[in-house]
């Protein structure tokens, strides 16, 4: 007789969510954290209904649910289990079968993303799962302002269709901004986005056909694991340290392999908040000439540095052309504008034009006028130092409910820079995807760390946006969040004295 796997449910009896529901979500989420595995035996329905305390149909109807969905596979007589290519567990429960593509667990992470934040929605909640600025940084009367005088100045010229590169003068001046960062290039050599985040798919698109690998670091920004995943992209993480990528295990996989892009943000790293020192940045372009490797640069966060020294973007390095940076004014300015850039050298330049403008034709002119227009009037500086002056205080404040509340036995990064607190929780306990609910439940919600990692690890990872409170509300989540753990750290110690269902 096999042993099934013990569940660890918090269930909310007071929500409006239906109890059968929240079982198939927690089970959901636990099957695509990695945290239940494909193989493994769950309790029987009835037994899952009495350590639940509810009625055996919901388990029923969520365990039907779920089989339908292709997460679980019932067997006669022997039980429900994980469904999925099984590993060496999946080969006991799962017969000869094990491989077939009808068992084949869900890739992405994408339903339990959408269901956290969701869930990090709910009115009551603090949530730090996002990776946006606060809004009371948005720069509105100076946005109002700047439409206005868009209108009258451009009237409907400011509503056709804008040129694929970009508007003209928004092009000028981002040439000009970026030339402050040391980065030497010309206003033809700019193409202006939706975004970064748009930067980032042209490049992969004209770079990478499907099937084609894309390095990154591991763990690494969520929005090009989508993309990789949308565009069927591979994506090989190459483990980081404090100081970026490791050098010495990308250049071992350039060798084997050969990929065709590297994609890396040297500074303020998401989540990490790692960055790159110039050495390194020397080393890692060194590495991509020799190979002849494009790097994408992603530097939506180079600014948002509050201590330690600036250092240049790589694209300020490059004489060879072998950089593709995008950037964005979303982190520091206005995220819904979605104005951001790319700066890139022949031919990758021309291609990328024309992937922009086969996407989306333009990036909206009135936006790209109204972001011209707040750039003109020199108002930028004034922000990034009003906001970085407080992302310290909020980093500060951030430490110090860490250090105040956090179980014992977690550790986390100090940024420089950037949005994010990236934690490690202790393996005493839950993971960051068994803790989530009960946090919701406490009024704090996070991002769950394994959804950065290329290879699913980081089960007891978690990233805070510390820049999205004040520090009276970082101490208050802070506090939840640890309540939280202590709660859900005892059941688990209660359980594990309890005999095996
Ligand atoms: C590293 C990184 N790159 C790109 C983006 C997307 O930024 P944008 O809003 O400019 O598209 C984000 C947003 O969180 C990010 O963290």
């Amino acid at each position: 007789m096999l042993n099934s796997t013990k569940l660890n449910i918090n269930l909310d009896r007071d929500g409006e969510e239906p109890i059968y529901r929240q079982l198939i979500r927690h089970i959901r989420m636990q099957i695509e954290s990695g945290t239940l595995r494909a193989g493994m035996r769950l309790p029987a329905s009835r037994d899952l209904a009495k350590q639940l305390n509810i009625s055996r149909i919901s388990v029923v109807n969520a365990y039907a649910e779920l089989r339908a969905e292709g997460y679980l596979s019932a067997h006669a007589g022997r039980g429900t289990f994980v469904a999925g290519d099984g590993g060496s567990n999946g080969a006991e429960v799962n017969g000869s079968n094990n491989n077939s593509a009808e068992n084949e667990l869900p890739t992405t992470p994408d339903r339990s993303i959408r269901e956290m934040m969701h869930m990090a929605r709910k009115p009551g909640v603090i949530s730090f799962a996002g990776g946006a600025p606060p809004k009371d940084f948005f720069p509105v009367t100076h946005l109002r302002e700047a439409i206005n005088a868009v209108m009258e100045r451009d009237g409907a010229q400011a509503l056709a269709y804008e040129m694929p590169e970009g508007y003209g003068p928004l092009r000028v001046a981002v040439r000009d901004y970026v030339s402050a960062l040391g980065i030497r290039t010309h206003a033809d050599n700019v193409l202006i986005t939706g975004g970064t985040q748009q930067g980032i798919d042209l490049v992969i698109q004209s770079l990478l056909s499907e099937g084609d690998t894309l390095v990154t670091e591991n763990p690494t920004y969520l929005g090009v694991i989508d993309i990789a995943r949308t565009r069927r992209i591979q994506l090989h993480g190459i483990s980081s340290s404090n100081e970026g990528i490791r050098l010495d295990m990308l250049e071992n996989y350039i060798l084997d392999h050969h990929p065709k892009l590297i994609y890396v943000m040297p500074s303020y790293q998401n989540p990490t908040g790692s960055i790159m020192p110039l050495h390194r940045r020397r080393q890692l372009l060194n590495l991509a000439n020799d190979h002849k490797i494009p790097i994408l640069e992603d530097a939506v966060y180079h600014e948002v540095r509050f201590e330690g020294e600036q250092q240049p973007p790589l694209k300020a390095l490059d004489d060879t052309g072998i950089v593709i940076h995008v950037s964005g004014f979303t982190k520091i300015l206005l995220p819904g504008m979605r104005i951001g850039y790319l700066i890139a050298d022949s031919p990758h330049y021309e291609r990328l034009v024309r992937v922009k403008q086969a996407a989306d034709i333009a990036t909206p002119g009135l936006n790209q006028r109204a972001i011209h227009w707040i750039l003109e009037r020199g108002v930028i500086a004034q922000y990034l130092e009003r906001n970085n002056n407080e992302f310290k205080r909020r980093r500060d404040a951030a430490l110090e409910a860490a250090d105040k509340y956090f179980p014992p036995g977690s550790c986390w990064n100090v940024p420089q820079g950037g949005l994010y607190l990236w934690i490690a929780l202790p393996k005493t306990g839950p993971t960051a995807a068994e803790l989530y609910i009960t946090a919701v439940q406490h009024g704090v919600a996070y991002a769950i760390g394994n959804v950065f990692y290329t290879d699913n690890c980081g089960s007891y990872r978690m990233r805070i946006n510390y820049g999205a409170h004040p520090p009276a509300e970082i101490e208050k989540g802070f506090r939840a969040l640890g309540r939280a753990w202590r709660e859900l750290a005892a059941d688990y110690a209660e359980m594990d004295k309890a005999p095996l269902l």
